[in-house]
């Protein structure tokens, strides 16, 4: 039975994408924002006031994880605090919630997994908003039955500008230590992350990475390009820049032996296979899932998707009812891990940024 009372949530890290949290948090009925926490104390003070009133707001997140009266936490925090947060949040049996990416190195995402696993009763959660969304998740089970015959070939790329004032507003980004890497660890990891989760895993990552637009201004990656083998043989690719023209445009691309779909811009751009019987009803199973997707998200697209709202709704669920959440560390553990790869072997092709 789930519990009736409201979970009380703590949010940590009062940036950018904290008020689309502290947002989706004061929608859901189950839920209530308890406190804020930044290390910045206007931050955390300003958080508090405009976004979560009621809520008290504190600089340590020791203070967060100390009060019985906290059930989970939310960590907003930049990619080298997530390992520290969510495991001292574990161990002191709060459920967790944790932005992308999951952790900044391998050596981090060893420790996270092993604190979730050592709290099989606490909700262990990490952010793949788009997920959620009801394109990926009908392809994903188009691919998986063999709607497309055999998948052969899986691409991807994300095509994006941040200009030199983005990475100079806060001092973690474009450095190894603060963001870990940068255009593939961050803006694209959204969309690593839908060709990888598509197309059934990989087990294989090999990169060259390049700063072909940042020179003297980020010491990580601007430009990456993977390529993958993915689990059941098919070889796939991946490109991505944030030195590219001022836009968001992505492309998604599964090719079968007996069929093919294309995701362009987070729509479908095209559908096609070979039996044109069996176009049609896959067609219309995908019209169906948009038009269920439709439903689920009234209020349409933002700027980060309209996924967050759902992922938050599923972390709630999860911790009032001990179900699995959606998308667990484990689950985005298996992105990270081919990040991680891909930069290790960007490094040992030499011309890469770390
Ligand atoms: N899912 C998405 O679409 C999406 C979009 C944007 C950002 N993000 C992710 O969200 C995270 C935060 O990004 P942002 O753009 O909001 O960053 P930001 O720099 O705007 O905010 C991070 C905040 O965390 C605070 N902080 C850092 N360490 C702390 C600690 N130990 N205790 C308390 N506060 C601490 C900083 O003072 C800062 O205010 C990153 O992991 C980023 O990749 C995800």
């Amino acid at each position: 039975m789930p519990s009736r009372k409201k979970v009380r949530v703590a949010v940590i890290g009062c940036g950018v994408i904290s008020e689309l949290h502290l947002r989706c948090f004061a929608h859901n009925p189950d839920a209530e924002v308890a406190a804020v926490c930044d290390l910045v104390p206007e931050r955390a003070r300003r958080a508090a006031r405009e976004r979560a009133p009621g809520a008290r707001w504190t600089t340590r997140a020791a203070d967060v994880f100390a009060d019985p009266g906290i059930d989970a936490v939310s960590v907003c925090t930049d990619h080298a605090s997530h390992a520290a947060l969510a495991c001292a949040a574990l161990a002191a049996g709060k459920h967790v919630l944790c932005e992308k990416s999951l952790a900044r190195t391998a050596g981090d995402l060893r420790r996270m997994l092993a604190a979730a696993a050592a709290r099989p009763d606490l909700a262990a959660a990490a952010v793949f908003q788009h997920r959620f969304e009801p394109l990926p998740r009908v392809l994903r089970e188009l691919v998986a039955e063999g709607a497309f015959g055999r998948l052969v070939a899986a691409t991807g790329s994300l095509w994006t500008l941040r200009d030199d004032a983005y990475f100079r507003k806060d001092a973690w980004r474009g450095t190894r230590k603060g963001e870990g890497g940068s255009v593939l660890i961050n803006q694209a990891i959204h969309y690593f992350d839908l060709l990888l989760w598509i197309a059934g895993g990989a087990d294989a990552a090999r990169a060259f990475a390049a700063n072909l637009g940042h020179e003297g201004v980020i010491e990580t990656e601007d430009t990456v390009a993977v390529a993958l083998r993915m689990r059941g043989g098919a070889l796939g690719s991946f490109t991505a820049t944030s030195a590219g023209m001022p836009q968001w445009r992505s492309a998604l691309v599964f090719q079968g032996s007996a069929g093919c779909a294309e995701m362009r811009d987070d729509r479908l751009f095209s559908l096609s296979l070979a039996d044109k019987a069996a176009e049609k009803r896959v067609r219309a199973r995908v019209d169906r899932a948009l038009a269920a997707g439709a439903d689920l998200f009234p209020k349409g697209r933002d700027y980060y998707g309209p996924g967050h709202q759902a992922q938050i709704d599923d972390f709630v669920r999860a911790v009032r009812t001990g179900r699995r959440p959606f998308v667990t560390f484990a689950d985005a553990a298996e992105t990270d891990a081919l990040v991680f790869a891909a930069y290790a072997s960007a490094a040992r092709e030499g011309r890469a940024s770390r």
